[in-house]
C-alpha cells in the first residue's frame, strides 16, 4: 500500500484512539449516553474526512504539473503563468473594499447606538436638571443637602456621628484633624493632592526644628506640634506653637490657613479642600478615603458645606 496511505491510517487511529481515552474510557464510558456517542461519532467523523482531504492534495502537489499560458516577462529564465482572479472573486474583492469603506467611513464604528453613550448622555442631562433646580439653594439649606448626601455616601465609613467610629474606619469629620492625623503627615509626609494637584509634604527628615536650624525635628516636637494643630491652634504660648512658627509656617501660613498653591489649610475646612478630597482621594494613617467624583459639582458643594458645620463653635 502507498505509503502515504498507510501514514494516514495510522494517525486516524492514534487520534481516534486518544479521542476514546479522553472521552469514551471515563467512568460509565459511552454506555448508553447519547450524547456522548453523538460528539464521538462527529469527532470520528471529522478525524477521517480531515486525514483524507490532507491526503489527497498532498498526492495532487506530488504529482501535478503546471499547464497554461505563460507571460511575456521572464525573470532570469523564470516565466510567469497567466493566472487571471476569476470574475466572481474580483466582484467580490471590490465589493468588500467598497462596504469596508462604508462601513469604516459611515457604518457601525462611528455612527452606531452605544449604552455606554447613551448611559453619559442621560447623566449629563440628569446633572444639568439638577443643577438648574438646585442652582440656588444655598445655606442651611445646602447644609441640609450636603447632610443627604451624607448619609447616602459617606455614613458607611464616616459614621453617624461623623466621627469615623473613633477614627476606626474613617478621618472624625468634627474636627479638622486629630492629633494622629498630624503625627503621621510630619513623620512620613504626605503626597496626595489634597491642592488638587499633586502636592508633596516632606518626611521629618526634611522639616526643620523648632530653632530653624537645619537639624530634623525631634519625636517631642512632632507630639507638641501635633496636639497644637488638632486643637485647633488655640494655646498660643505652648511649645507646639513655638514649633509651628519654627517649622511649619512657611507652607501652612501663621495660623494654619494654608498658602495657594503651596500647602492646604490645616486650622479648619474649607469647601475646595472638601472637593479636592472627593475627587482625589486621600491615604492616610486611618486608611484610604475612596474617590468620590462621581457626585455633581452641587452636591460636592452641599458635603463640603456640610462638612465645614460640623466642627463649627468648637
Ligand atoms: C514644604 C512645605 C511644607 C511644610 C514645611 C509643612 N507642610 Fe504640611 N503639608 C504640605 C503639603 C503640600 C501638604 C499636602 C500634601 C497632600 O496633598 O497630600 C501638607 C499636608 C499637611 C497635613 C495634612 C492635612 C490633611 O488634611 O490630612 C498636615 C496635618 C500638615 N501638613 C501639617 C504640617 C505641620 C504640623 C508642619 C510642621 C511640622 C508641616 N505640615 C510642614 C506642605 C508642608
Ligand atoms: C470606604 C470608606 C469611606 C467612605 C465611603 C468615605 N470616606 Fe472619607 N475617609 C475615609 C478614610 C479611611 C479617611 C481617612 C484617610 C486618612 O487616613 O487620612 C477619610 C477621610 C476623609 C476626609 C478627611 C481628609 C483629610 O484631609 O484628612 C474627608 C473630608 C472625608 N473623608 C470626606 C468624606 C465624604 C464627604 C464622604 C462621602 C461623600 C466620604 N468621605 C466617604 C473613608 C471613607
Amino acid at each position: 500500500m502507498n505509503k502515504l496511505y498507510l501514514w494516514g491510517l495510522i494517525i486516524t487511529a492514534a487520534m481516534l484512539g486518544a479521542t476514546y481515552a479522553t472521552v469514551g474510557y471515563q467512568k460509565g464510558g459511552l454506555n448508553g449516553d447519547i450524547v456522548n456517542m453523538l460528539a464521538i461519532a462527529g469527532a470520528v467523523a471529522l478525524v477521517i474526512i480531515t486525514i483524507f482531504v490532507v491526503i489527497k492534495y498532498v498526492r495532487q502537489m506530488q504529482t501535478d504539473t503546471a499547464t497554461g499560458e505563460l507571460a511575456d516577462e521572464s525573470w532570469d529564465n523564470i516565466g510567469e503563468y497567466k493566472n487571471p482572479v476569476p470574475f466572481g472573486w474580483a466582484i467580490i474583492f471590490l465589493g468588500t473594499m467598497i462596504w469596508g469603506m462604508w462601513y469604516f467611513l459611515v457604518g457601525y464604528p462611528v455612527n452606531a447606538f452605544s449604552q455606554i453613550g447613551q448611559y453619559n448622555e442621560e447623566v449629563a442631562e440628569k446633572t444639568a436638571q439638577f443643577e438648574k433646580k438646585y442652582a440656588n439653594v444655598k445655606g442651611d439649606q445646602l447644609v441640609n443637602m450636603g447632610e443627604s448626601v451624607y448619609l447616602v455616601e459617606c455614613v458607611a465609613c464616616h459614621g453617624l456621628n461623623a466621627d469615623g467610629n473613633g477614627e476606626i474606619d474613617a478621618a472624625d469629620l468634627n474636627q479638622r484633624i486629630s492629633e494622629k492625623s498630624v503625627k503621621y503627615a510630619v513623620i512620613h509626609g504626605l503626597t496626595g493632592k489634597l491642592l488638587g494637584t499633586e502636592s508633596a509634604m516632606p518626611d521629618r527628615s526634611g522639616l526643620m526644628n523648632a530653632n530653624n536650624n537645619y537639624a530634623p525635628i525631634t519625636d517631642t516636637e512632632i507630639d507638641a506640634v501635633a496636639k497644637y494643630v488638632a486643637d485647633g491652634f488655640k494655646d498660643k504660648n505652648s511649645a507646639g506653637a513655638k514649633v509651628f512658627a519654627g517649622t511649619c509656617v512657611m507652607c501652612h501660613g501663621a495660623n494654619g490657613e494654608g498658602v495657594a498653591g503651596m500647602a492646604p489649610q490645616i486650622n479648619a475646612w474649607n469647601s475646595q479642600l472638601v472637593v479636592n478630597v472627593l475627587d482625589y482621594g486621600k491615604v492616610g494613617t486611618i486608611g484610604k478615603m475612596p474617590i468620590m467624583d462621581r457626585l455633581n459639582p452641587k452636591q460636592k458643594e452641599a458635603i463640603a458645606a456640610y462638612v465645614m458645620s460640623l466642627s463649627k463653635g468648637e
